[in-house]
């Protein structure tokens, strides 16, 4: 029987993700095809699939096949409930802008691997917009490469306030969870080193005076998030988006309540264990 041809990958940006065409969402998937996902996740960051139909079951399949544990995805244990919407009650983020972050940075055990699908919305909706830390590190001045070295970061949830707030979507938590991590942390996965600070939950550098801090993040965030090296997608129906959560960082522009419709599922491996006072309550910043 003749083998089924393999996706084919195309950069789209020179930092960081890749749009895979010739995708049949077949379950499961060939351990070619696997193989050749894997490896273009693994040095690119985020994939682009167009056009997909595909059910909550196969997206999770997909988005833990290629972080290689897939056989931990329980589909029970990661409920089809989980959507960003601005018009599907009970979901997350329903407006606002949000500032660049990694989902769940502030937990020991961040998101390894995050989705988002478009089941529904009304062309053209708000985009997202994407950055690499990987690539940031790697591009990293070596002046500031020097002074973050060896220095750990604090990053918590709903509680840093910092840069222009205009229309941003701010999350209280009663009971903010915390963690301190490496600002040059090793990818537990592909060994890369990414600057792993953002400006929406990182709240100081650990050890440094509060204007120090500040100082040096900021300049830290300039690089990072320099706008020639942002990536923005303009959502379809159908459209697929898996990235690595660690190493790739997102934001979106302002999302109305009354604007056209924009309803992504979203898909994240593993979720950190919370209670109730843990998470985060949506408020307007008007
Ligand atoms: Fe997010």
């Amino acid at each position: 029987m003749a083998q089924p041809a393999q996706p084919v990958a195309r950069d789209l940006t020179p930092a960081f993700g890749a749009e895979i065409t010739g995708f049949e969402p077949r379950k499961p998937l060939d351990a070619e095809t696997c193989n050749v996902l894997r490896d273009v996740f693994d040095r690119r960051g985020l994939l682009l699939f167009r056009g997909l139909d595909i059910d909550h079951a196969y997206q999770v399949y997909l988005a833990t096949m290629l972080i290689r544990k897939a056989h931990l995805a329980d589909t029970a244990t990661i409920a089809d409930t989980f959507y960003i919407s601005n018009e599907r009650p009970n979901s997350a983020a329903p407006f606002g802008r949000l500032q660049f972050h990694s989902d769940t940075m502030w937990s020991d055990n961040p998101f390894e691997v995050l989705s988002l699908y478009a089941v529904n919305v009304d062309e053209p909706v708000v985009p997202t917009t994407y950055v690499s830390a990987t690539y940031a590190w790697a591009t990293l001045p070596d002046d500031l490469r020097a002074r973050v070295d060896g220095h750990e970061a604090l990053h918590t949830a709903g509680e840093v306030r910092r840069g222009d707030l205009t229309d941003v979507d701010l999350t209280t938590v009663e009971r903010p969870p915390s963690t301190t991590m490496p600002i040059g942390r090793r990818h537990p996965r592909t060994g890369d080193t990414i600057l792993y600070i953002c400006e929406q939950m990182t709240k100081e550098v650990v050890g440094m005076a509060p204007d120090d801090s500040e100082r040096l993040l900021g300049k830290l965030f300039a690089h990072l998030y320099d706008r020639s090296k942002q990536w923005s997608h303009h959502w379809c129906n159908g459209d697929l988006i898996i990235w690595d959560n660690a190493a790739v960082q997102h934001a979106r522009p302002n999302v109305r309540n009354d604007g056209p419709a924009r309803t992504l599922r979203k898909v994240a491996f593993p979720i950190p264990q919370l209670s109730r006072d843990q998470l985060p309550a949506y408020e307007s910043a008007e």
